[in-house]
C-alpha cells in the first residue's frame, strides 16, 4: 500500500475517533496548533523547535504556528503559516503525499492564521499558543478531551507502524556505525557523530538526545554528556532516528573481548532474557505482569552469576533486583518516544497508577493489538541504589566483591520496539538490527 493510501486511512480513522471524543466531551470543534517556539529567558535565541506531537499525529507538516481545524463531517482544514522571510529559510510546501487529505489555507502571518481559525462554537484547543487560543474563545487543553484523544493514540495505525519501521531502518544504520566506531576505539562524542552521520540528520532531529555511554557511565540511565574518553570496554548506545516525526527507540550494549568475562556473561544473559520478554508481548497480558516476569529473569541471572545468593522468587519478593533494574520494562512508543496513555484505564481519563514497588513503570495497560511498546530490560551497578543493601541483615545475600569489581563497567540495557498483533508479537527492531 502506498504511503498516500496509508496516510489517508490513518487520518480517516483518527477523524472517527476525534468525532467520538468531541461528542463524549461536549465539544464541536478541535483546534490543534503546531506550537510556538521557546525563546530562552532574556535572550533572543530559541530552543530547537519541536512540533507539538498532537499536531504531528494528524499532519506531518513541521514548523511553528500551523493550525488544524478538525470538525466531524468536514474535511480537516490545515491553516499553514507561510511567511515571507529573509532571516530564516521557509521551505516551500511543494506537493507532499498527504496534502489532498486537507483543505489548505495559506496564512502569511500569525494574525492571519488565527483570523482563519475564527471563534468556533464549543471549540477545544490543544497546544501551547494559549494567548491566541484564549482570544479565539477556545477551551484550553481540556483534560477530558485530551484523555480521549490519548486513548485513541495508543492504538497505532498501519501508517504509524510503517513510519516507525522507517525510523528503525535509519536507527539501525546509526547503531551499526556507532558500534563500529566503538570497536575502533572512538570516544563517546565520536560515536555520537558516527550515529548522526549514518542517520543523516542534525542532532536535535534524532528521536531524543542520544545516550552514548562508555564503561561506568552506562549505569547513568539517561547519560547525555559526551566525553572525549576513548577505548572503553563497554558501550551502551540508546539512540533512535525519526521518520515523518515518528521515532525509533533502540538500545544495544556492546562489550569488547577484553572486557571482564563475568560482565560479558551478564550482557549475554540480558540479551537472552530481552528476547524472551519480547515473546511475551501478547494481547491480553497486563504489562505489569511482563514487568514482574522481567524482574524474575533478572533475579535468576544475578543468582546464576553469584551476585545474589538467593533464588529469583526471593530476590524479587525482597526487592533485591530493584537496585540492579530500577526502571520500567518499557513504554508505549508513538509520535512521542514516551508515548501517551500508558497509565490510562479508559478513555474517560481514569488512571491505573504504577504499583508503589515499581514507581517508574510507565505503562500499566493490558496489551491490545495495535499497542507498540519498548522492551528494555537492564542490569546496572549503581552505587547509590546498592548502598542501602550493604548494611543490615540482607547484606550477606549479595557478593559485594564481585559487585565492586564490576561497577566500573557500568551497566547493560537492550531495547527493541515490539508491536502487539492478533498473531503475536512483531519485533520491528530485530528485523533491521538482528543483534
Ligand atoms: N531512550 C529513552 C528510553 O529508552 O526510554
Ligand atoms: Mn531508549
Ligand atoms: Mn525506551
Amino acid at each position: 500500500m502506498s504511503l498516500t493510501a496509508l496516510f489517508h486511512d490513518h487520518l480517516s480513522e483518527r477523524m472517527h475517533w476525534v468525532a467520538t471524543a468531541l461528542s463524549a466531551t461536549r465539544f464541536d470543534t478541535l483546534i490543534i496548533s503546531s506550537g510556538e517556539p521557546f525563546t530562552y529567558f532574556a535572550d533572543d535565541q530559541e530552543a530547537p523547535f519541536n512540533t507539538t506531537p498532537h499536531f504531528r499525529h494528524y499532519c506531518p507538516l513541521e514548523g511553528p504556528h500551523h493550525v488544524l481545524k478538525l470538525q466531524p463531517g468536514r474535511k480537516p482544514q490545515l491553516i499553514r503559516y507561510a511567511p515571507e522571510d529573509f532571516w530564516y529559510e521557509q521551505l516551500p510546501l511543494g506537493n507532499p503525499f498527504w496534502l489532498n487529505d486537507f483543505d489548505l489555507v495559506e496564512a502569511p502571518t500569525v494574525d492571519a492564521v488565527w483570523e482563519a481559525v475564527g471563534k468556533p462554537m464549543r471549540g477545544a484547543y490543544v497546544g501551547n499558543e494559549l494567548v491566541r487560543a484564549t482570544g479565539a474563545e477556545l477551551e484550553l487543553n481540556p483534560s477530558s478531551l485530551m484523555s480521549y484523544l490519548d486513548w485513541g493514540r495508543a492504538l497505532k495505525t498501519p501508517y504509524e507502524v510503517a513510519c516507525t519501521e522507517e525510523a528503525t531502518i535509519l536507527g539501525a544504520k546509526g547503531h551499526e556505525a556507532g558500534r563500529k566506531a566503538f570497536l575502533a576505539g572512538a570516544s563517546e562524542l565520536e560515536i555520537h557523530y558516527a550515529f548522526v552521520q549514518a542517520v543523516g540528520c542534525l542532532d536535535h532531529e534524532l528521536a531524543f538526545p542520544s545516550i552514548v555511554a562508555l564503561d561506568e557511565k552506562s549505569a547513568t540511565l539517561h547519560y547525555e554528556k559526551k566525553r572525549g574518553f576513548r577505548k572503553g570496554r563497554v558501550l551502551l548506545l540508546d539512540c533512535g532516528a525519526r521518520h515523518l516525526g515518528y521515532p525509533s527507540d533502540i538500545t544495544r550494549t556492546t562489550v569488547k573481548d577484553s572486557c571482564d568475562t563475568r560482565f560479558q556473561a551478564l550482557r549475554n544473559g540480558v540479551e537472552k532474557l530481552e528476547r524472551e520478554l519480547c515473546d511475551e508481548v501478547i494481547a491480553g497480558r497486563p504489562w505489569g505482569q511482563v514487568h514482574h516476569l522481567s524482574h524474575l529473569k533478572i533475579g535468576a541471572l544475578l543468582q546464576e552469576a553469584g551476585i545474589l545468593k538467593v533464588d529469583a522468587e526471593e530476590a524479587v519478593a525482597k526487592g533485591f533486583t530493584r537496585p540492579f533494574f530500577p526502571h520500567g520494562l518499557g513504554h508505549f512508543l508513538g509520535i512521542q518516544v514516551h508515548d501517551v496513555a500508558g497509565k490510562l484505564a479508559s478513555p474517560d481519563g481514569s488512571v491505573q497508577p504504577a504499583p508503589p514497588a515499581h514507581p517508574y513503570l510507565r505503562t500499566t495497560q493490558t496489551l491490545t493489538p495495535g499497542h507498540l511498546i519498548t522492551v528494555e530490560p537492564g542490569l546496572y551497578f549503581i552505587p547509590m541504589l546498592l548502598r542501602p543493601f550493604r548494611e543490615g541483615d540482607n547484606a550477606s545475600r549479595f557478593d559485594w566483591k564481585q559487585i565492586d569489581e564490576l561497577t566500573p563497567l557500568g551497566g547493560i540495557r537492550i531495547e527493541d520496539n515490539v508491536l502487539v498483533t492478533q498473531d503475536g508479537p512483531r519485533n520491528l527492531t530485530r528485523k533491521h538490527l538482528p543483534d
